[in-house]
């Protein structure tokens, strides 16, 4: 199992990972984050354990893998995602109900451009456990347009300057459904919302549980650092309020940097099997009024402590 491993360190160039049953051509998509895999099909690693662990292993290196031509039925799909763990449904967003756990991502001509994907973030951090990943299906997809960008998180945390990393050290951080998907609803609807999944509290710099990575973990649901007013931080009450937001601000754009990000082209049957953990992504709203379907299965995580 790669430690701490880093695309740079072991495979700018193409690579076959071979197993005893099956051969894995890996070609890295940018220098720091995502690779693309030939030569599989997921269906079969739903059934076949070799070629799952070698999946696995090569999703802890490049934190998102991009396959096409997937062609799979949704019984696989949730399948091949249940390898990793228990799948679980979205409380916003539909699920097929013959398929628990699939939660359909449908852009249509009913929806409005306002309700599309468009901020950057890490799945459900407003969970106590936020999910470990995701596996993301594209049933139909615009001619153009309707890309999906990833954000390697801990290549974020790596190049922080050092002063801003001895600042977030210790530092913790509200996440809110209620701030974000609760919104726009009636209050009592936001509240219900709220009682079910409430703000829960998650450290700015998160460690891997499985590659030890320190990953900054800090998105779209984050609301405020709860252990920012110290006097290290605040002189006088009136530093409170900038200090806190602006430091919050900085450590949310730096997943906008591009040297962090991989971009993907989606064709009908292409799949993105990512991270969540380590990785950040946004859905590009650029195409409506054309039809964009996707399918995706959440991985549950762990308590992030
Ligand atoms: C998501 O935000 O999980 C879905 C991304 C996408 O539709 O490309």
């Amino acid at each position: 199992m790669p430690q701490t491993m880093h695309p740079r360190e072991g495979a700018p160039a193409p690579a076959r990972t071979g197993g005893r049953r099956a051969s894995i051509r890996v070609e890295p998509l940018t220098c720091t984050i995502g690779a693309e895999l030939f030569g599989v099909n997921l269906g079969e690693a739903s059934r076949d354990d070799d070629l799952f662990t070698q999946i696995k292993e090569l999703l802890l290196r490049y934190k998102v893998l991009f396959l096409r031509d997937q062609d799979i039925s949704r019984a696989e799909h949730v399948a091949f995602a249940a390898r990793f763990g228990p799948l679980e449904d979205h409380p916003v967003a539909g699920s097929d109900p013959a398929h628990p756990g699939l939660v359909r991502i449908y852009k249509d001509l009913d929806s409005k451009p306002e309700h599309y994907e468009n901020a950057l973030h890490c799945d459900a951090t407003w969970r106590a456990a936020p999910p470990m990943g995701a596996v993301l299906r594209c049933v139909e997809t615009p001619e153009v347009g309707g890309d999906t960008i990833w954000v390697n998180m801990a290549e974020a945390y790596r190049r922080l300057p050092e002063h801003i990393k001895a600042q977030v050290a210790g530092l913790r951080a509200r996440h809110s459904i209620e701030a974000t998907f609760g919104a726009a609803m009636a209050a009592e609807q936001r509240h219900e919302l709220k009682a079910r999944f409430p703000d829960p509290e998650h450290p700015v710099v998160r460690t891997h549980p499985e590659t030890g990575e320190e990953i900054l973990f800090v998105n779209a649901f984050t609301t405020h650092f709860v252990n920012y007013h110290t006097p290290e931080n605040v002189r006088f009450g009136q530093d409170y309020a900038p200090g806190a937001g602006n430091l919050l601000n900085y450590l949310i754009s730096q997943a906008a940097v591009p040297e962090y990000q991989v971009r993907w082209r989606w064709e009908k049957n292409s799949v993105a099997i990512w991270d969540n953990r380590s990785t950040q992504h946004y859905a590009v709203q650029d195409y409506w009024p054309a039809v964009r379907k996707m399918e995706r299965a959440g991985i549950v995580g762990d308590a992030t402590f």
